[in-house]
């Protein structure tokens, strides 16, 4: 926990401040992705160093019609040593793409990070990285960005199919990569009729097989459960899966005379929506510190958080989620609007500023906490985020006034289903297996997939809320953790919950 903590703290981000200030309208087609650079390893301008790495880059740039798609290369003066490669998709070695990529990224890099003596740049065509360090032949596998495609969710039907697909999918993408000699390697595998899987998997061609199958198999990792779509790019590796597909056809190349283009793949940046960082504090290269991210405005990109993803990394902090009591006041029209009554106070409709429905829990009892504890706690279940979880949006901390905000969900609780005769009838088996199985995902989500490990203690059909469309979501699943696991539950007669 308090090493937990510790990690969020340190490696706080620094990082949403970066999102809007900058903006490079400079980017090409060469699709920008995202960089990284800490502003702890600094160079002064006009210095030998700053020289050194502009000989590298001009470097790198001139090898970009290589054959090989890959190139290392080192300028080194005493004290004032360079490293650097660039890598460019496996699909598109040989090609204009990969030439005008590197070109982007040798004179992009430098504007986005003009005194930062180590960084890496991902495009969607190539990806770029030095350091006054040499990394050649190593594997790293942190920093790691994870971007994720929400837009073919929908088309994924059943997720547990999907997810053992993938798994299957990934794991062979990783073996295929390590052993193929240019380190990339692609793999198409039916889900269902109408779903194929598309997975694409890349190494630094300085890695050895070995190297190569672990930076991999760490990304795969970082997949998460209910994605129908995303990349994990590491400086030494990158993984990549969709249902359309986002590579050209043309079959990997053969280990040597590779022969040239075989047309531009579709640009597939449309589909990828959000972001996230992940950020370890054990971070070798990339001393952490504070990281210059900045993203290229297009309407295509978002960035959220997916926590379970980047580990210790976390933007999520007690200002972001705190509404003052006027707020919820207004929110809720006065308190106006009651859904219900649960174990641990009433919960009030209500309506953000920006339209957005919230069910408003007012705690009718004394979390025994103090402020801080109840803050901290609070940040933690607001990282819990499961599409079979109740999303608690916010909370409220004023006086005696504890509040917590949660998302609407529109057909109030599993028990007014279950237990209403005439309602009953909607429940039909496959429903009702959906139900369960939903409700199973969340509870794994909470057992073994979140980083807080929550035991729910008190699960039962009043706490299992429905969607529009029926999808069963989790609530009060912080309750425990907020009261403590000692306390009884108001409305319940049992120690700890039903
Ligand atoms: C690289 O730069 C960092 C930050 O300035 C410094 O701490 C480190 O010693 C340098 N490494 C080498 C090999 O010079
Ligand atoms: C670095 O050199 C450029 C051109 O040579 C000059 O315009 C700039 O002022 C110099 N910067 C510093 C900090 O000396
Ligand atoms: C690559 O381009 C450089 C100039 O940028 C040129 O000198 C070199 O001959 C080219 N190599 C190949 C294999 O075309
Ligand atoms: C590229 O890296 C390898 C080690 O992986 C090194 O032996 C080689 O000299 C490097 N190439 C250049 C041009 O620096
Ligand atoms: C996934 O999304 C892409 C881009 O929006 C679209 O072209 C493609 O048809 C979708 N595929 C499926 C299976 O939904
Ligand atoms: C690479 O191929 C060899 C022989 O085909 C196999 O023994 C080895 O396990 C493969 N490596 C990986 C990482 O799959
Ligand atoms: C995937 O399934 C479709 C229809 O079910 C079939 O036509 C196609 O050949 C299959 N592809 C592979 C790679 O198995
Ligand atoms: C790095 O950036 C952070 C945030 O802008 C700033 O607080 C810090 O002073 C910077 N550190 C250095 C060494 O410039």
């Amino acid at each position: 926990m308090n090493h937990q903590k510790m990690e969020s703290m340190t490696t706080l981000l620094l990082i949403f401040s970066g999102f809007t200030l900058l903006s490079f309208p400079t980017s090409t087609d060469a699709d920008y992705l995202y960089h990284i650079c800490p502003n702890t390893t600094t160079f002064t301008p006009n210095s030998t160093f700053q020289s050194n790495l502009n000989r590298l880059l001009s470097t790198l740039s001139s090898n970009a019609n290589r054959s090989t798609g890959f190139y290392n290369a080192s300028v080194q003066t005493p004290n004032n040593d360079v490293y650097g490669l660039f890598l460019c998709r496996g699909d598109v070695v040989g090609t204009d793409s990969c030439e005008t990529c590197v070109a982007t990224a040798t004179a992009e890099a430098p504007q986005r990070c003009p005194v930062e003596k180590q960084m890496v740049i991902w495009y969607d065509y190539c990806m770029l990285r030095y350091s006054n360090e040499s990394f050649f032949s190593r594997a790293d596998d942190k920093p790691s960005v994870y971007m994720w495609n929400t837009q073919n969710a929908s088309s994924i039907t059943d997720q547990n199919r999907f997810n053992e697909v993938l798994a299957a999918t990934v794991t062979e993408v990783a073996a295929q990569t390590s052993n193929s000699s240019h380190k990339f390697a692609t793999k198409e595998t039916n889900v269902s009729g109408s779903i194929t899987l598309y997975g694409f998997g890349q190494c630094t061609q300085d890695l050895s097989s070995g190297d190569c199958n672990w930076c991999l198999l760490a990304a795969a990792t970082q997949i998460p459960r209910t994605s129908a779509g995303g990349r994990i790019l590491k400086p030494s590796c990158n993984l990549r899966f969709e249902v359309y597909p986002f590579y050209s056809s043309a079959p990997p190349p053969p280990a040597s005379n590779r022969e040239g283009p075989k047309g531009k793949s579709k640009t597939p940046t449309s589909t990828i929506v959000a972001v996230v960082v992940a950020i370890s504090v054990s971070v070798l290269l990339f001393v952490v510190g504070y990281c210059c991210i900045t993203r290229r405005a297009r309407k295509k990109y978002n960035y959220a958080v997916a926590d379970e993803l980047s580990g210790e990394y976390d933007i999520t902090t007690v200002e972001s989620l705190q509404f003052d009591f006027a707020t919820i006041q207004e929110t809720t029209s006065n308190f106006s609007d009651k859904l219900g009554e649960g174990g641990f106070g009433q919960v009030y409709k209500g309506t953000l500023s920006n339209g957005q429905e919230v069910a408003v829990k007012r705690l009718s009892r004394n979390s025994g906490q103090g402020t801080e504890e109840f803050k901290n706690e609070m940040v933690l279940v607001a990282k819990l985020q499961h599409r079979n979880l109740v999303r608690l949006l916010g909370f409220c901390l004023e006086g005696e006034e504890k509040i917590l905000v949660y998302e609407y969900v529109l057909n109030k609780s599993l028990d007014c289903f279950l237990f209403d005769p005439e309602k009953q009838g909607q429940l039909d088996w496959s429903r009702r297996y959906k139900i369960i199985s939903g409700i199973a995902r969340g509870i794994m989500y909470l057992h073994e997939d979140s980083r807080l490990r929550i035991i729910h203690r008190d699960l039962k059909a009043s706490n299992i809320l429905l969607d529009g469309d029926m999808h069963p979501k989790i609530s009060d699943f912080g309750m425990a953790r907020i009261f403590g696991v000692d306390q009884t539950q108001a409305n319940t007669n049992r120690i700890v919950g039903t």
